[in-house]
């Protein structure tokens, strides 16, 4: 693993695993990461985690499922997926000839369905962590029953974490009352570390046709227009555990992963943003490291938490 770029120390640890650089790709924005190919580098990157995979294959919602509001982006995609077993034997393969560490991001509509794609996952050459989605707003069964119960999120961490080879992250939902709750439930039951936000539930509304723009009627909202609310519960998880925090939501630019870091995150995920600019997580890389050395910082961990209050 290369430790520098142009000298510049950008390394940071998830737990037991070390990442060249802080920046990772969001999940389902990225696809399976070799689409991006004509456009990044991925070598380059800290990390990329992959769209949600569920046991079965799954179609998703019915179009239309994308739409930009402002500031931002509402979908309702519905966790449309290859499988655990295709993506094991084709999108794996593939993956395996990238030197990047490869996140999986695992959902299931049951506690048995998050166990058994855990299972199926462990030992998988080439899996650096898995990223456990609680928290899509998307799927009617499961899926915001998990990542709003302290209980429940713990009930699925654990089961994750005793079928899982590698680290898991588990992602929480911002759709909630106090996300410190379910920080330390997962925490507790046993996470490595916790990745936020996922997409704040909105709804868009084309008065025209007094129709609602997405045919699931509601949506997950992401992009620039999300970004406080993820700066400030990156603020408040951070306080309230001790495991690193990976920081997600509106990240567009260089400036914005310093924003994250200085709220206490220890690496952040692009989402969004590659839609718009396909290089974006590349070029935060070279911002960070341009950034550190004009800086003069001896690396970019003394950023982490380094917030000055009033
Ligand atoms: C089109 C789209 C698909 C997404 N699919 C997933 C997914 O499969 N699993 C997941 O955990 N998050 C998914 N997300 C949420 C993102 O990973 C991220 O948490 C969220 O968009 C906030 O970050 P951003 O504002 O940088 O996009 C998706 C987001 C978008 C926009």
């Amino acid at each position: 693993m290369a430790s520098e770029v142009n000298g510049v120390d950008l390394r940071v640890s998830i737990g037991s695993l070390k990442l060249k650089n802080p920046v990772m790709t969001a999940s389902g924005t990225f696809g399976y990461a070799r689409e991006f190919e004509p456009y990044v580098n991925l070598h380059r990157l800290g990390a990329v985690v992959v769209k949600g995979i569920s046991l079965e294959p799954r179609f998703g919602n019915p179009p239309p499922r994308i739409v930009e509001t402002s500031c931002g982006m509402l979908n309702a995609i519905g966790l449309e997926n290859v499988g655990v077993e295709r993506f094991i034997s084709e999108k794996m393969e593939t993956l395996r000839q990238v030197n990047v560490p490869v996140f999986v991001n695992i959902l299931g509509d049951t506690l048995d369905e998050y166990r058994e794609i855990a299972s199926r996952l462990a030992g998988v050459e080439g899996i650096a962590g898995i990223e456990v989605n609680i928290s899509c707003p998307n799927v009617k069964k499961g899926g915001v029953a998990f990542g709003t119960d302290p209980e429940m999120a713990a009930v699925v961490t654990k089961a994750v974490k005793e079928n899982s080879t590698v680290p898991i992250m588990v992602k929480l939902s911002p759709n909630v009352t106090d996300i410190t709750v379910i920080a330390r439930a997962v925490e507790d039951a046993g996470a490595d570390a916790v990745s936020l936000i996922n997409t704040l539930i909105g709804l868009a509304i084309d008065h025209r046709s007094r129709k609602p723009a997405l045919a699931n009627v509601i949506g997950g909202l992401s992009g620039p227009a999300i970004k406080p609310v993820a700066l400030r519960m990156v603020y408040q998880v951070a306080q309230a555990v001790s495991l690193p925090v990976i920081g997600v939501g509106g990240i567009e630019t260089t400036e914005d992963v310093l924003e994250f870091m200085l709220a206490g995150a220890t690496a952040v995920q692009i989402g969004t943003a590659n839609f718009v600019n396909p290089r974006a997580s590349e070029e935060a890389v070279e911002g960070l490291a341009h950034y550190v050395a004009t800086e003069r910082l001896g690396s970019i961990r003394e950023m982490i938490g380094g917030l000055v209050l009033p």
